[in-house]
């Protein structure tokens, strides 16, 4: 008899019987069979217990360690086989690749801190401390390359666990070209100056979920500069085998989402520690009061007229005291050479080009001077202000464009993106007067300012990182 059937004859005992006294009989009757209910339950089953049965039970209780490790077994086993790889290229997104959580790992968000970098770390609290794996070898199409988070305790068949920190970088652009391979590595070094200066033992490079094995010398020599060893990039055996981090930073904004503090912070460390790469002091004594460099570029925009261009700044300096111009080309110049060169630069005369990049390895400051060939304002879209950018984010000062109002004819109106062909590759004249003109204001603006204070170089901050 349960206790529910005894409620239940309650229940039908009181409703059914009209009379006081016989509902009283059935009160008691009832609760007399609950109290024995009870009683039975307390007192009785213990002994009621079949000896033969206590002696299986304890049996099996003994036996409970083998059976949970061995079920241990069992689910590992099945955890193992139940990672899955998704393709690091989501073609879902692909109308809006940089978006949020990109179409690259899509399915994982970035942590964001107002002002800092945006980045993923694995093993993370928010990967509830799996880690991350990657699959494939592909070198055109992102979306045959995998992702998967496993635990450490379960990684998936056949994977290899790599020891260490590993880089992880999207990079929408190219590792070649100065500017967009630096613009990837910088939200990495903003990493590692919140995390213990922690180096990579390996780098991965993918581009659109696409593996890359190289990055143009220029960006190896910042990257080995800055954290004192060569990047290893990693190459993948086969499309197979997955490859596991012990611990992994993914970066796939570049600097978005980091305050200008935060920038500037990362470009004083990457000076520091180049120069000291190269063994340039910052006590330099040959270095002029105020340099003035002319980077010159081959070929595509290319000034016309070098040595016209070269004579109206020589002459604005030569009516400055301490003003040195220098004519230099980047294409022959060695890093070390190009970090020195910055070194004594105060005012960088430079067309649009990855060139520019190097302004970030001036002292804080400095002045930047622009020219772009004809056409480009209307038709080059928003890359082309990326030294402006660059240098406000590295806290020099960008002081301005020269824009040709000349150059070669395009056949459709100047506004049809047919005669970007056209523009693209352009050479850039000149205009004496403007030139000087220009010339002069910046060069007083760089004269009052290094009458008034010696800049200071501003790495107080950077000590953690011993630069
Ligand atoms: C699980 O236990 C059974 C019985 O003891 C044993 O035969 C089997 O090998 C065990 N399996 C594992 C994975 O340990
Ligand atoms: C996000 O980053 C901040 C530090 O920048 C850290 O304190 C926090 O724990 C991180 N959050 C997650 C979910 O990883
Ligand atoms: C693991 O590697 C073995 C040997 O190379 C191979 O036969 C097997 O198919 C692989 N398993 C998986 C799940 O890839
Ligand atoms: C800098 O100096 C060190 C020690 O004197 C030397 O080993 C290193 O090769 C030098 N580096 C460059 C780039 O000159
Ligand atoms: C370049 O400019 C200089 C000085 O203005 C002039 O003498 C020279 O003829 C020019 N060269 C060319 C190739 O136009
Ligand atoms: C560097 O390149 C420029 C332009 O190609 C050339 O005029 C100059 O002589 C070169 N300098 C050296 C040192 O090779
Ligand atoms: C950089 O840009 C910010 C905002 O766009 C502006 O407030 C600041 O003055 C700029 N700094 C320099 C040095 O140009
Ligand atoms: C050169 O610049 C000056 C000053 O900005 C301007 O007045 C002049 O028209 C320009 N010359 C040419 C040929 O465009
Ligand atoms: C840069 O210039 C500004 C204003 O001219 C000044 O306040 C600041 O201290 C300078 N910064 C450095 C690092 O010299």
């Amino acid at each position: 008899m349960t206790k529910r059937s005894v409620s239940w004859r309650l229940v039908t005992c009181l409703s059914s019987s009209h009379k006081l006294s016989l509902n009283v009989l059935c009160l008691v009757v009832t609760l007399f069979l609950l109290l024995q209910l009870w009683s039975f339950h307390i007192t009785l089953q213990p002994i009621l217990l079949p000896p033969s049965l206590l002696t299986y039970l304890n049996h099996e209780q003994q036996q409970q360690p083998e059976v949970s490790h061995n079920e241990t077994a069992y689910l590992v086993e099945k955890l193992r086989e139940s990672v899955t790889f998704l393709p690091l290229k989501d073609l879902r997104f692909s109308n809006k690749p940089l978006e949020g959580h990109t179409w690259f790992m899509s399915s994982l968000y970035d942590n964001q801190t107002k002002g800092e970098v945006q980045y993923q770390e694995f093993p993370s609290e928010s990967s509830k401390g799996r880690l991350l794996c990657l699959k494939g070898f592909d070198k055109h199409d992102g979306s045959w390359n995998y992702y998967a988070l496993a635990w450490p305790q379960a990684l998936p068949i056949n994977a290899s666990l790599k020891k260490g920190l590993t880089f992880v970088s999207y990079n929408h652009y190219d590792y070649g070209n100065m500017w967009h391979g630096l613009s990837a590595m910088v939200p990495f070094v903003a990493w590692s100056l919140r995390n213990q200066c922690e180096k990579p033992q390996r780098w991965v490079l993918y581009h659109w979920g696409e593996l890359r094995f190289n990055m143009g010398d220029w960006l190896k020599e910042i990257i080995t500069a800055t954290y004192g060893q060569e990047p290893d990039i990693l190459h993948f055996v086969d499309e197979n085998t997955p490859i596991c981090f012990e611990k992994a930073v993914v970066m796939r904004h570049n600097e978005g989402g980091m305050s200008r503090e935060r920038r500037i912070e990362v470009f004083d460390l990457i000076r520091c520690k180049a120069r000291n790469y190269c063994n340039i002091s910052s006590f330099e004594t040959s270095r002029p009061k105020i340099g003035m460099t002319l980077l010159m570029r081959t070929g595509p925009r290319s000034f016309k007229n070098v040595s016209a261009v070269a004579d109206v700044f020589r002459r604005e300096c030569k009516r400055v005291e301490g003003c040195e111009v220098k004519v230099s080309y980047s294409n022959n110049l060695t890093f070390c050479e190009q970090v020195e060169l910055m070194r004594n630069t105060d005012v960088l005369v430079s067309p649009h080009g990855a060139q520019l990049t190097n302004l970030v390895l001036m002292d804080r400051n400095s002045s930047v001077m622009e020219f772009y060939p004809k056409g480009w304002l209307k038709l080059a879209g928003v890359g082309q202000f990326v030294y402006q950018w660059g240098a406000n984010w590295s806290g020099m000062r960008h002081e301005g464009s020269w824009r040709d109002p000349y150059g070669e004819a395009c056949q459709f109106p100047d506004t049809d993106r047919r005669c970007m062909s056209v523009y693209k590759n352009g050479k850039i004249g000149h205009n004496e007067t403007y030139f000087g003109d220009w010339a002069r204001s910046v060069l007083e603006r760089v004269r009052n300012m290094k009458d008034v204070v010696e800049r200071n170089q501003g790495y107080d901050s950077l000590n953690r990182c011993m630069c």
